[in-house]
């Protein structure tokens, strides 16, 4: 199954994927995580996009839309997959409809004081990627990653004034993304309120598995 994760900023979509991953067997694949990957080691990509990532602005559409055509030509996408924050944008949903076919989009329904609960208190492992939570889901050990003993830290976009133009973002260019789609009838809302176990009960539910 081809699917893709549509929310703003924080909804629990990387969250939700990890568990997904488990539950449909498909790979899962983040833009952000691609680029937060290419920052890490230094690429040119990874030069690109830190300081628009930082602002809490979206990269290019040209670059964002080549990099995932080339990840979807893997082998390991042949199943399906899970595309996590792409599209982002109408025209990079545009140029996804003509390199693979997209069958269900999950919209994560969720309001703006949950979201900015969540990435206010949000840590990351900077090893594996792996999302926590300063109060729903702390480390056993602080700034330990509990899955691969990796540094825990707070990533820049996290910051007051990023999440904010982050949320605008999402606003004027991602959520016109749910009345496309809905008028293709592939969306599914998920109600990505309640605590994580509950989010992936509703999550089954819509996607029928
Ligand atoms: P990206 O990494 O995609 O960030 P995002 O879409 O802003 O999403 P987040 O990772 O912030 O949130 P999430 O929904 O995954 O929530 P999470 O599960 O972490 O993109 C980063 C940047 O890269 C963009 O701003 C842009 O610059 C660039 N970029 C990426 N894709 C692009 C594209 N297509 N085009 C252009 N630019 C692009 O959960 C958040 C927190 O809440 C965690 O602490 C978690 O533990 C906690 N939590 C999750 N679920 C629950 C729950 N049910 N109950 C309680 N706590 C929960």
């Amino acid at each position: 199954m081809n699917l893709i994760f549509l929310g703003p900023p924080g909804a629990g979509k990387g969250t939700l994927a990890a568990k997904a991953v488990d539950i449909l067997k498909l790979p899962h694949i983040s833009t952000g995580a691609i680029f937060r990957a290419a920052m890490a080691e230094g690429t040119p990509l990874g030069l690109k996009a830190k300081a628009i990532m930082e602002a809490g602005q979206l990269v290019d559409d040209e670059t964002t839309i080549g990099l995932v055509k080339d990840r979807l030509a893997q082998d390991d996408v042949g199943g399906g997959y899970i595309l996590d924050g792409f599209p982002r944008t109408i025209p990079q949903a545009e140029a996804l409809a003509a390199f693979s076919k997209v069958q269900k989009v999950v919209n994560f329904d969720i309001p703006d004081e949950t979201v900015l609960e969540r990435l206010g208190g949000r840590r990351v492992c900077r090893k594996c990627g792996h999302n926590f939570h300063v109060i729903f889901d702390k480390p056993k050990t602080e700034g330990v990653c509990d899955h691969c003993g990796g540094e825990v830290y707070t990533r820049d976009d996290d910051k007051a004034e990023a999440i904010q133009k982050r949320l605008e973002v999402y606003r004027a260019q991602t959520a016109p993304l749910i009345d496309f789609y809905r008028a293709q009838g592939i969306m599914v809302d998920v109600d990505a309120r309640p605590p994580v176990d509950q989010v992936v009960e509703n999550f089954k539910k819509a996607l029928g598995v």
